[in-house]
């Protein structure tokens, strides 16, 4: 008698249920908000009902004026300037009906939130970019809501904490003795580099036009100067120094000035008389053996580029 009722019971149950799930397809036509019909913007007050400490945070952060500044086209949707239209995820609560950039590859990411900041100077290299082509999204540097981490790390520890964590070998070249002060949270990263891209190498920022962006604190070096050294235009900075860091006095490539030198002078032809060659044979002008003309930069002192001085020395 039991197990009848039980089954019967059972019977009903899955009868029901099975009414159940047929009926949002029954009822689609009259009920305009079928499973498969495109999400319309539900406003950030519906979002804000489930999600409210996200809404309020939201509101104080720089993407709060979306909500209220008529001209950016997101009036009461600011949610969904980035997460897409949410009213189908309204209903339902599913996480596979809402957008959610940190779930995306990183270019529609990137798609994502350079609707809006496409015109940004800063991102005018960013297709160029190691960091575009390995598919480091702005969300791996970008916290839009942990109010921990922040939107963006502005300060140099901060900005200098977040690059090495990914560029560990880049933040060991800072630990040697000759360096840019950068554990010290003197300089950052972003000092040299922009972050979203350029179109210098390594992506180092440019001080002006496409000049190196060393220049921007260094511009002592900058010249004009009436007789250049050549190579600090056309190998640049990094052609004689390392510029993160380096075991080597003013963070050279060599750890004798002479060898820096050497590796371009050595098979310079002498252009005028046999007198200024290098060498060690006499009559070479700098004979090497003797101590007195291994020091380069003792007599060629401008070595950046000179105005009074053809050959570097004053
Ligand atoms: C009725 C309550 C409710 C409303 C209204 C609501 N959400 Fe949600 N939302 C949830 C719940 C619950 C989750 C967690 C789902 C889970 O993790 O299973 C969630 C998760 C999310 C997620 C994370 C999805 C993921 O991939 O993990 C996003 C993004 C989101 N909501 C955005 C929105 C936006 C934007 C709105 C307004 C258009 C909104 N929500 C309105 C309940 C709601
Ligand atoms: C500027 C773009 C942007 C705006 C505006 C925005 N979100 Fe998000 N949201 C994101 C990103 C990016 C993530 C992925 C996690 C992260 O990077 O913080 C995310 C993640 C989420 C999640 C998943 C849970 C979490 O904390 O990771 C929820 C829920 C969510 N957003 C809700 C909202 C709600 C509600 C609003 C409006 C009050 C909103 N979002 C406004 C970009 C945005
Ligand atoms: C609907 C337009 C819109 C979208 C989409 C958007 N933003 Fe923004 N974002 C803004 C506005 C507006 C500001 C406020 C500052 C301003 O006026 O430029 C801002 C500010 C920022 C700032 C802070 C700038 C500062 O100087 O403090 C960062 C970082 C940022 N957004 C990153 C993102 C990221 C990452 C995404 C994608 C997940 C994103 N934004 C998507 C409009 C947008
Ligand atoms: C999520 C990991 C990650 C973070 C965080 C990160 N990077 Fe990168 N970066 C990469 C990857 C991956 C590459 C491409 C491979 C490579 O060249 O090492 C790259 C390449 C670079 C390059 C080489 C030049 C180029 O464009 O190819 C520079 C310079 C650089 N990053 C600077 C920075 C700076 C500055 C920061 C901090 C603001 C930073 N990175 C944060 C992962 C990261
Ligand atoms: C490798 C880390 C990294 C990535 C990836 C990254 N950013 Fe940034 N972003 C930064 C840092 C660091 C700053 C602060 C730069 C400074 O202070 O000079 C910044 C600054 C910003 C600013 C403030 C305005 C400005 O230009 O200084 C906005 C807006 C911004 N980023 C948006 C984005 C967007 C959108 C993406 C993806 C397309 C993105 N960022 C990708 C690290 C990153
Ligand atoms: C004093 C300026 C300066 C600072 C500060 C600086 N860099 Fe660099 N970085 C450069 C220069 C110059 C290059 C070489 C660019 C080239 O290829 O000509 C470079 C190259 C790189 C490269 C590419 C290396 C390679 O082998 O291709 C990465 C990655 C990098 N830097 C990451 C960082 C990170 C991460 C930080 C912060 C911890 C940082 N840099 C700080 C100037 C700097
Ligand atoms: C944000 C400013 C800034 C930028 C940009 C910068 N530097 Fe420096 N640089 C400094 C400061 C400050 C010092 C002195 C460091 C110290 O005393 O610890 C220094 C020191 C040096 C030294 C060593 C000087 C010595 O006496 O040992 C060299 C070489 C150098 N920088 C080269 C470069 C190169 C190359 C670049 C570009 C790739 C560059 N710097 C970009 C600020 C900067
Ligand atoms: C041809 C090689 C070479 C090039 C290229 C070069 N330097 Fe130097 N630099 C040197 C040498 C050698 C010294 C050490 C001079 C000494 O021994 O007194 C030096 C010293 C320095 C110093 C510390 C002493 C001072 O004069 O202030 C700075 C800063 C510096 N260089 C910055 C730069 C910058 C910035 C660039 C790119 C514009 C650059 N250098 C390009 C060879 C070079
Ligand atoms: C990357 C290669 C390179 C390095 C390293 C280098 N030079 Fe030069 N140097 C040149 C070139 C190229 C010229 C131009 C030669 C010409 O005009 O015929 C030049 C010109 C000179 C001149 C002027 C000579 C003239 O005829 O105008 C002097 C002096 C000089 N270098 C000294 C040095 C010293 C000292 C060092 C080491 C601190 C050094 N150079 C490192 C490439 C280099
Ligand atoms: C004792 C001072 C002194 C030292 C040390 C010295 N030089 Fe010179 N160098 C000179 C003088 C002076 C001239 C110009 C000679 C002339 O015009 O007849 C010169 C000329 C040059 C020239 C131009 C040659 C040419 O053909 O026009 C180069 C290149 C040069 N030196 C490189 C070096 C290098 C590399 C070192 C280190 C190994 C070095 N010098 C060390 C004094 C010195």
């Amino acid at each position: 008698m039991r197990s009848i009722t039980l089954a019967c019971c059972l019977a009903l149950l899955t009868l029901g249920r099975s009414q159940a799930q047929q009926a949002p397809e029954s009822k689609a036509p009259e009920n305009q908000a079928p499973a498969n019909q495109a999400a319309t913007f539900a406003g950030s007050e519906v979002c804000q009902a489930c999600h409210e400490d996200l809404f309020n945070a939201i509101r104080k952060s720089p993407h709060g004026v979306l909500e209220s500044d008529k001209k950016r086209g997101w009036e009461g949707k600011t949610c969904e300037s980035c997460h897409g239209p949410g009213s189908k995820h309204a209903e339902s609560t599913s996480p596979d009906d809402i957008r959610n950039p940190a779930k995306l590859a990183a270019s529609e990411t990137a798609r994502t939130c350079l609707a809006c900041h496409l015109n940004q100077p800063s991102q005018s290299g960013r297709i160029r970019s190691g960091h575009a082509k390995s598919q480091v999204a702005c969300v791996s540097c970008h916290s839009v809501h942990d109010a921990g981490r922040g939107l963006v790390a502005r300060k140099a520890a901060a900005v200098n904490t977040q690059c090495a964590g990914c560029h560990i070998s880049a933040w060991s070249q800072f630990q040697k003795p000759f360096k840019h002060r950068l554990p010290e949270g003197a300089m950052s990263c972003v000092d040299c580099h922009n972050p979203h891209g350029n179109a210098l190498p390594g992506t180092t920022r440019a001080a002006a036009g496409a000049e190196p962006g060393c220049f921007s604190c260094h511009s002592d070096k900058r010249g004009p100067f009436t007789f250049e050294h050549a190579p600090v235009r056309f190998e640049g900075c990094a052609g004689c120094h390392e510029p993160h860091g380096s075991q080597n006095p003013r963070m050279l490539t060599r750890a004798d000035v002479r060898f820096v030198c050497l590796e371009c002078h050595a098979n310079l032809p002498s252009q005028t008389t046999e007198k200024t060659a290098l060498g060690v044979v006499p009559p070479a002008f700098h004979d090497l053996r003797t101590a007195r003309y291994q020091n380069c930069t003792v007599c060629h002192q401008k070595i950046h580029g000179s105005n009074v001085n053809r050959d570097l020395l004053r």
